[in-house]
C-alpha cells in the first residue's frame, strides 16, 4: 500500500462527530516507516487534532524525528493542513519535505514560506 493510500485508510479511524469531516495521514519517517493519524474531535472543540499532527505525535512518541513525506486525505479534495500542523511540520521537517494533497505535491517551503526558525 502507498502513503495516499494509507491515508485515506486511516480516515476509517476519524472521530469527528462534530464536523462530520473525516482526514486521514500518512507520515513517512527519513528510515521508511509509515505513523498515520486521524483527525480526533472533542466536545469541547478546543481540544480536538487535525490528522497530522496525531500522525507526527505517534512517531515522535516513538523516538522519530526525521521525516521525508506526508500525505492527507480529507472527505472532500484540497485539504489542506492548517497553520498549527504547518508549524509543526517545521519544527522536525526541512524545507523539502513532501507533502502530497490528492494527486498533488507540494513542499513545506510551498506551505510555509517565512517561517520562524531561531537558527536561520
Ligand atoms: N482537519 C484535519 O484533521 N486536518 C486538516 O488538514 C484540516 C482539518 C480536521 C480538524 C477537524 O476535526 C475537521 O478536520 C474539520 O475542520
Amino acid at each position: 500500500m502507498n502513503l495516499m493510500e494509507k491515508a485515506i485508510e486511516a480516515k476509517n479511524n476519524s472521530y469527528s462527530p462534530y464536523s462530520n469531516f473525516r482526514v486521514g495521514a500518512a507520515l513517512l519517517t527519513k528510515d521508511g516507516k509509515i505513523y498515520t493519524g486521524c483527525n480526533i474531535e472533542n466536545a469541547s472543540y478546543s481540544p480536538s487534532c487535525c490528522a497530522e499532527r496525531v500522525a507526527f505525535f505517534k512517531a515522535i512518541s516513538d523516538g522519530y524525528k526525521e521525516f521525508s513525506a506526508i500525505a492527507i486525505s480529507g472527505d472532500k479534495e484540497n485539504c489542506y493542513p492548517c497553520g498549527v500542523c504547518r508549524q509543526v511540520m517545521s519544527e522536525f521537517c526541512a524545507e523539502n519535505f513532501k507533502i502530497y494533497i490528492d494527486d498533488k505535491e507540494y513542499t513545506l517551503k510551498d506551505m510555509l514560506p517565512y517561517s520562524f526558525d531561531l537558527e536561520k
